[in-house]
């Protein structure tokens, strides 16, 4: 009661710092309350507040206005305790937020600890939550939600917000770009570092983008409290978005899951990231990590895939060790999972196109696969499973619609992926089920033989466009299991509720 009798009061009543102090050097004091009153009248009164180094306890989060800038002494790695901290004092449900930022304004050198206090079960719980336009945050660490978000972009009607040389940790999800948010909005999050992200690091329900952000030791608890197997989290996940992303010059090391998890979108652009070690699994801790791919694009169109080098070669990556073909993407219907691979359940794979033989699915086609770098090797003592660089799946390539006239089975007009230029490093280059384009262009690849060439199509027949002939598609589709046809999302919908099995965010 007193807290928003306070809060309704700000503008009228004059705010008083006490002596030694202004707007641009704000110090902490015991009570969240005057420091929060301190603040918000600085950001009110001066479009401005400066914070010293020291923690600022806060009985709830702070709204920036517009045109103002909140700044503090920028982290300093090598002295904790010279850094400016907000922090949430106590549990509260009064905000979803511990910073919101609106339009036009700048946030710098703060670290945003919001220790697990946001409460509030509406949707949806931000450390740093970007709602307007234009404004640029940097030099920022946000942590302290196991069950919401580090960086929201969480307005569709955002854009021209860069949020740079950030980094999250500890949160359930570490940076999410709202469904809705589309290519002419254009907010980045760019030279960040995401470690220690419960689940997904970054979520694309809608358009963003990514840069030049390196990705670490992510993914392991993705479950949301309740019954049921724990998804193995990702470096960047996709679902259901048709606005696309880009993600650009990425490293993406030691997650649970894959490092690039893409189903259902189109017009995402992934050039020169590099990928590797999926599967990770805090030493043997996290058992469903295992099986895991690098990178994979399922039922996806019109996506750019170019210049990343990707690796995975944990021997505990054997597909055999993963949950099964949740998709049943690696085999003819009716037959043994991963029946398709070269050495089945044994085959550690590095990237995979895919498409599921579902009625409803989303077709995977018009894809473009050139110039990446796959190693793919099973390390390990006495390890005997095979390394795939690549698997095409069936029915890619395909048009998914039943059109009239046709029954199921048959399909309409080619819209193949394109494959080129692309290196492996694998004991086994690739297996190309569907019917896609391997340098289509080129009439002969020999051993060796450059750009449109991929490195192992001399391997393959040259009928066909190089494609496998065996396993063009699924002889059926299955009716039973239709395919979310919801708009982009994440992988566990928002609002993630506080329960018992929820992991701590100390963790
Ligand atoms: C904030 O700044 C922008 C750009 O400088 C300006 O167009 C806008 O009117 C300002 N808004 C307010 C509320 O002052
Ligand atoms: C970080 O703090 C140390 C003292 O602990 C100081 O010597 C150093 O200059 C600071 N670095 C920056 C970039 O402020
Ligand atoms: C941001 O800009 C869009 C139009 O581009 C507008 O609809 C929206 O209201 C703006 N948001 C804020 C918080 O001003
Ligand atoms: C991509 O990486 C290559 C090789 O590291 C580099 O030469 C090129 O400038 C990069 N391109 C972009 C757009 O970053
Ligand atoms: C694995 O779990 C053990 C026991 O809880 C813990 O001591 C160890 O630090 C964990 N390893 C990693 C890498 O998290
Ligand atoms: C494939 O797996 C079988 C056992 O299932 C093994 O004997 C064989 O050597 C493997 N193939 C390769 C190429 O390693
Ligand atoms: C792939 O590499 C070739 C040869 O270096 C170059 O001509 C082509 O533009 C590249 N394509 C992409 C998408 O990077
Ligand atoms: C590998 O095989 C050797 C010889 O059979 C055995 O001594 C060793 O324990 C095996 N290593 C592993 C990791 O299984």
């Amino acid at each position: 009661m007193a807290a928003a009798f306070l809060y309704l009061l700000l503008p009228l009543v004059s705010w008083s710092l006490a002596g030694g102090q202004s707007c641009t050097h704000i110090l902490p004091t015991a009570s969240a309350q005057v420091n929060y009153n301190t603040i918000v009248g600085c950001l009110r009164g001066e479009q401005q507040a400066g914070l010293s180094a020291g923690t600022f306890l806060l009985p709830h989060g702070i709204r920036l206005p517009p045109n103002t800038t909140l700044f503090g002494v920028p982290p300093n790695a090598s002295s904790a305790e010279l850094m400016s901290r907000l922090v949430l004092a106590v549990p509260t449900a009064i905000t979803h937020y511990l910073l919101l930022v609106g339009s036009h304004s700048e946030v710098s050198g703060v670290v945003l600890d919001a220790r697990d206090n946001l409460l509030g079960e509406g949707c949806c719980k931000c450390v740093l939550c970007i709602y307007g336009n234009f404004s640029q945050v940097s030099n920022v660490e946000a942590m302290g939600t196991s069950t919401g978000v580090g960086v929201h972009f969480e307005s569709p009607t955002s854009r021209g917000n860069t949020v740079s040389e950030t980094s999250v940790r500890a949160c359930f999800y570490g940076v999410a770009f709202a469904s809705g948010l589309s290519a002419r909005q254009a907010n980045a999050f760019e030279r960040g570092v995401l470690e220690n992200v419960l689940c997904d690091a970054v979520s694309f329900a809608g358009y963003g983008e990514v840069r030049l952000t390196t990705i670490r030791r992510s993914g392991y608890a993705c479950r949301p409290p309740g019954d049921g197997e724990a998804p193995a989290g990702a470096g960047f996940f996709c679902r259901g978005n048709w606005d696309g992303a880009i993600v650009h010059a990425n490293q993406v090391v030691d997650t649970c899951g894959m490092a690039l998890d893409v189903d259902s979108c189109s017009h995402l652009d992934i050039f020169n990231n590099t990928f590797s070690g999926p599967g990770y699994d805090w030493d043997g801790n996290f058992t469903h990590c295992w099986g895991a791919l690098a990178a994979s694009l399922l039922d996806s169109q019109m996506c750019s895939v170019s210049r990343n080098l990707m690796s995975n070669g944990r021997e505990s990556n054997r597909l055999g060790m993963s949950h099964g073909d949740q998709h049943q993407v690696f085999s003819e219907l009716a037959t043994a999972p991963f029946s398709d691979l070269p050495n089945g359940t044994d085959t550690v794979l590095t990237f995979a196109l895919l498409h599921r033989p579902h009625a409803g699915a989303k077709p995977s086609i018009n894809n473009e696969i050139s110039n990446n770098s796959f190693t793919s090797r099973c390390a390990g003592e006495n390890a005997t499973c095979v390394g795939l660089a690549y698997f095409v799946g069936r029915g890619t390539g395909l048009e998914g619609r039943r059109l009239p006239g046709h029954a199921w089975g048959e399909r309409g007009p080619k819209q193949p992926s394109r494959f080129t230029g692309n290196v492996e490093d694998a004991d086994v280059g690739s297996v190309r089920c569907g019917e896609n384009a391997y340098a289509a262009a080129e009439p002969v690849c020999r051993i060796e033989s450059d750009w449109p060439c991929n490195a192992d199509d001399y391997q393959h027949p040259k009928e066909n466009f190089r494609n496998n002939l065996h396993c063009q598609d699924y002889v059926d589709v299955i009716h039973d299991r239709p395919v979310d046809q919801n708009g982009g999302g994440l992988r566990q919908p928002l609002p993630i509720v506080m329960g018992q099995g929820t992991p701590r965010w100390e963790m």
